[in-house]
């Protein structure tokens, strides 16, 4: 497949993600052609969010260009026809399987078969995903990470269908999109990131549920050990770069004690199935005012700009060596 990148983007979807990866899109000069399936209160606040995350960023430096102007590189649209013009199209609806699909059968009603489809799927196998498509070879994995505009981060995943050249052309794309791409060259559950999220989160569970730590406990030690130095370097340079051999010492004993429970544990399925959704209505692992609810909010915004500074500037530091040293596997 011979990708035609006429920088005309397609993105369905505009609640939170969708709004913030075209805000991410807007800030790199992209054209987008911006779907709200729904028509939903949630799509239609988008351009009022998107423009709130666009002067954040010019606020913050990360653009000399007025919000307005940024503004004019998207087009809003609950008609999936206006979608023929893009070279691809990133899918951000809903984690729910059957939705994504009575998706993908309206953009592929539209588009020609050189388009490409991209999904933002948490966790669905890329492989699922483009099992019915027309055309399943135009199919990946394209996972943002929130909020897309200041993160790095841009997981491109294959599906069992999907030709690695494809992959490695969105990964070049992405470069020049301002991100620190990864590609998943073979579909697997959870793909990179989450696969190693999830395993932490399934150890927190373990510590709290047992007794041996409290939640502020568990997150003051997340946030001080692997938060202090995971902007800078992933977990096999920290290895290289704090003596290897006191791991491979550590592994052999610590690895069978680890949690590999199976089931959903107790302490978030009862908070879930009481509806309780974090700083969204005030009720999570810890309880949130209205007041500070948004100011864990606010804070945390303000955090990803300071991020994005402090691991471009690294970046920027290592960057002539960082492709020498090449890696083992
Ligand atoms: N929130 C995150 O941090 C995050 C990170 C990475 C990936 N994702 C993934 O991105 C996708 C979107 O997540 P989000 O957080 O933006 O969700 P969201 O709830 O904020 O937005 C969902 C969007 O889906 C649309 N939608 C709902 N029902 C629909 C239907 N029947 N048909 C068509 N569209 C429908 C809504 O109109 C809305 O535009 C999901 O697959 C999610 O797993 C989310």
């Amino acid at each position: 497949m011979k990708i035609n990148d006429n920088k005309v983007i397609g993105i369905i979807g505009l609640g939170l993600m969708g709004t913030s990866i075209a805000a991410a899109l807007a800030l790199k000069d992209q054209k987008i052609i911006a779907v709200a399936p729904m028509g939903s209160d949630l799509d239609k606040e988008a351009p009022k969010r998107i423009r709130h995350f666009l002067e954040k960023c010019q606020g913050e430096g990360l653009t000399g260009k007025a919000p307005e102007e940024l503004m004019e590189n998207i087009h809003f649209t609950t008609d999936y026809a206006d979608l023929k013009s893009c070279w691809l199209v990133i899918e951000c609806v809903v984690e729910d399987l059957d939705i994504k699909r009575e998706v993908f059968k309206k953009i592929e009603q539209v588009v020609s078969h050189e388009v490409m489809i991209t999904s933002n799927t948490s966790a669905i196998p890329i492989s699922i995903l483009q099992a019915d498509l027309e055309v399943p070879e135009r199919f990946y994995g394209m996972h943002w990470a929130e909020p897309a505009y200041t993160s790095p981060f841009l997981e491109i995943i294959c599906g069992d269908r999907s030709p690695i050249e494809g992959a490695e052309q969105l990964y070049e794309i992405a470069k020049q999109w301002g991100k620190e791409p990864t590609l998943v060259r073979k579909d697997v559950r959870g793909f990179i990131t989450n696969r190693i999220m999830y395993a932490m989160y399934r150890e927190a569970f373990h510590l709290v549920e047992n007794g041996y730590a409290t939640v502020a406990d568990v997150d003051r030690a997340c946030k001080n050990a692997g938060g202090q130095w995971m902007a800078f370097c992933g977990l096999f340079r920290y290895m290289d770069l704090t003596g290897l051999k006191a791991y491979h010492a550590v592994m052999g004993d610590l690895f069978p004690e680890l949690s590999n429970r199976k089931s959903v544990p107790k302490l978030i399925d009862d908070i879930a199935k009481a509806n309780g959704n974090g700083v969204f209505n005030g009720k999570g692992f810890y309880d949130y005012t209205p007041e500070e609810a948004e100011k864990w909010k606010e804070t945390f915004e303000k955090f990803a700009f300071d991020m994005n500074r402090l691991s471009k500037k690294y970046a920027a530091e290592l960057e002539d060596i960082s492709n020498s040293n090449n890696p083992k596997q």
